[in-house]
């Protein structure tokens, strides 16, 4: 048995790492362990609850207004014991936060292969997003197995002198995840959201929790859709906000008990997909966001400065707009009032995956660990 151990902390991670879980755990010749740092706690278990998967390990690290030393110190001191306990033939990591590079870092000193899930993508600017860029760039140092979404990732790695035949291009996983979870006709169980008229209202979904966006950028953010529900009567905003109280103590002083304006707890996946399928505009911060929205259909207003995520720039359906207010707002009268423009946003590209990146994964880990004799196949985007 190739014995697989998958480590995930925070809620993007776990969303994307549960189809390969899910996948490997009914693969032949593989024992998949799971082991959660909860570097967040309850937006963690939203997920792990909604794609019904129990960890094994559980190193639950999150504290109040935690910082990125002790997110790593946490995460390295913790693998050193689990590691020393479940001796594993391979880990596997996700993404850019400080849970994949610390765990990488503590499997790289016990001399365990690590395979990397969504590997490759770059600004190119080591501050931004921070400290993402460098978690998943020095991660891509330690790893054997690059499994990178599209061809651009795969090419951001060659670029930089990866060996080919270690870099995989699967699709990402989040595309598997959003099939697995969006419906035809779908009844929200939030009060506020089953209460909207959304075929007379534009919904104009919003999330935020860039560390580089703390303080003043999301001031603008929330002022600029301030002004945008007081210009436009047929809007309604929706505003999950992340459990950070950075954040949230911003949101809720700027937006709180503003009729139209709807400030909700963090959904779970499940809501969380078919409200986008409902809403007209997503405004974002979030990285996943912008592989998801597009693929239901939907335009994204990406609001940093640049985005490690281009395939859906180029394809027409994210902009990249900043977090000035005027920025923002100017880039949200257009898609409300110009339908011509709304309807080139709106159309449905897949740049990121066809739903089956956790099968091209699994089957890459069973070709290196040679229990299958052939390569396996690329996703190739049709664009
Ligand atoms: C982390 C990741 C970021 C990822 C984001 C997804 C790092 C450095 N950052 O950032 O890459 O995009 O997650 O959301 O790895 N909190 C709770 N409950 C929760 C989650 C968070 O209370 O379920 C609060 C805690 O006070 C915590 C704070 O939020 O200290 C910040 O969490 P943290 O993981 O440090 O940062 P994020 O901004 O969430
Ligand atoms: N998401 C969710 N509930 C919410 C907000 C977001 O399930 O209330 C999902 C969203 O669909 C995406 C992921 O969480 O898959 C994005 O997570 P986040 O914005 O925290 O992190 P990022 O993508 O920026 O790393």
């Amino acid at each position: 048995m190739v014995k697989v151990l998958a480590v995930f902390g925070t809620r993007p991670e776990a969303i994307k790492m549960a189809p390969l879980v899910i996948e490997l755990k009914k693969r032949t010749g593989i024992e998949c362990k799971v082991a959660v740092t909860a570097q967040h706690r309850e937006m963690l278990d939203q997920v792990l609850e909604i794609f019904n998967i129990k960890p094994d390990y559980d190193l639950n690290i999150m504290k109040a207004g935690q910082t990125l030393f002790d997110i790593t110190a946490d995460v390295l001191m913790g693998f050193k014991n689990i590691l020393s306990e479940f001796k594993v033939d391979m880990m596997l990591v996700h993404g850019d936060t400080s849970t994949t590079f610390a765990a990488s870092l503590a499997a790289y000193y016990q001399k365990i292969p690590i395979g990397h899930v969504e590997a490759g993508l770059r600004t190119g600017d080591k501050y931004a997003p921070f400290p993402e860029e460098m978690n998943r760039k020095l991660t891509g140092a330690l790893v054997d197995l690059h499994f990178a979404p599209t061809k651009r990732s795969k090419q951001n790695l060659l670029n930089e002198g990866v060996n080919p035949a270690s870099v995989y291009i699967t699709g990402n996983t989040v595309i598997d995840a959003l099939k697995m979870m969006v419906c035809e006709k779908y009844k929200f169980n939030v009060c506020k959201l089953d209460k909207i008229d959304y075929n007379n209202k534009r919904v104009l979904l919003v999330t935020a929790h860039r560390r580089e966006n703390y303080g003043g950028a999301l001031q603008n953010i929330c002022h600029a859709l301030k002004d945008i529900k007081l210009e436009f009567e047929n809007v309604e905003i929706v505003f999950p906000v992340h459990k950070n109280p950075a954040v949230r103590n911003v949101v809720y002083e700027v937006l709180d008990n503003i009729n139209g304006i709807h400030i909700i707890e963090p959904l779970d996946y499940k809501q969380f997909v078919n409200l986008i399928k409902q809403s007209y505009i997503i405004l974002t911060d979030s990285g996943g966001l912008q592989e998801e929205a597009p693929a239901l259909g939907k335009p994204v207003l990406v609001m940093r400065d640049v985005t490690e995520r281009p395939e859906a720039v180029e394809a027409g359906t994210v902009r990249v707009v900043g977090t000035k207010k005027d920025d923002i707002k100017r880039h949200v009268r257009e898609l409300l009032n110009n339908s011509e423009v709304y309807n080139r946003m709106a159309k449905a590209v897949n740049p990121y995956g066809d739903g089956y990146a956790a099968k091209r994964i699994a089957d890459a880990i069973c070709y290196w660990f040679g229990l299958s004799k052939v390569r396996p196949g690329e996703f190739v985007c049709h664009l």
